[in-house]
């Protein structure tokens, strides 16, 4: 494997990456986690439509899946290498790309963001802003997070049911990151901690 920017375990910037399934919550989550700890906030499919200037329901209408997953690669490579720590909703398909996988990990804390099918489909329920979801929401949804549980697992330094109420989702994400930013911060500095990461 290489040892370039990319390898596991080479992210200098510490980000916060929340994956998961569509309706997981990634943007709504990782609005107020960024807000909490006065971080920049990107999500991947918002970036991709104001590039674009296309939704992405009318990406995949006009040019296809595998176009609209070559430019979130392009884009999720982009949000982390960004210099500063940032909070990153990633889209929920980005597992799907090996790349992506390998520089998710050791971007900093990846937090998968878990919720039951049922509550997946009621969440999403009447929204049209997803291509894949247009017939049979609930049948995609079961179909698309049995195959992709493993991949969110292979990345994630975290696994939250975030069924529960997002005060609660928010709150555990920021003590998760406090501890390790301060466990990283102590490795660091030979066992002393950096009181600026506290
Ligand atoms: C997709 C998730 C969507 C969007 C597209 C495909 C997926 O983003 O990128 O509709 O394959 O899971 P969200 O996860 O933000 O809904």
């Amino acid at each position: 494997m290489s040892d370039g920017p990319d390898a596991p375990g080479a992210a200098s910037v510490h980000h916060v990456v929340l994956v998961g399934m569509m309706g997981s919550g990634k943007t709504t989550v990782g609005r107020r986690v960024a807000a909490v700890l006065g971080r920049p906030f990107a999500d991947s499919d918002e970036i991709i439509e104001a590039r674009t200037g296309r939704t992405v329901a009318e990406i995949f209408a006009a040019e296809g899946e595998p176009a609209f997953r070559a430019i979130e690669t392009e884009v999720l490579a982009e949000c982390l290498a960004a210099p500063e720590p940032t909070v990153i909703a990633a889209a929920g398909g980005v597992v799907l790309e090996a790349d992506n996988r390998r520089r998710l990990i050791g971007a900093g804390t990846v937090v998968w963001l878990r919720v039951p099918v049922g509550t997946l489909v009621a969440r999403v329920a009447g929204s049209t802003h997803r291509p894949l979801l247009d017939d049979d929401p609930a049948g995609t949804l079961a179909e698309l997070s049995e195959a992709r549980e493993a991949l969110y697992l292979e990345v994630a330094d975290l696994t939250l049911d975030a069924s529960q109420p997002l005060d609660d989702v928010v709150g555990l994400i920021i003590d998760l990151v406090h501890q390790r930013e301060v466990r990283v911060a102590t490795e660091g500095s030979g066992g002393q901690v950096d009181e600026a990461a506290r």
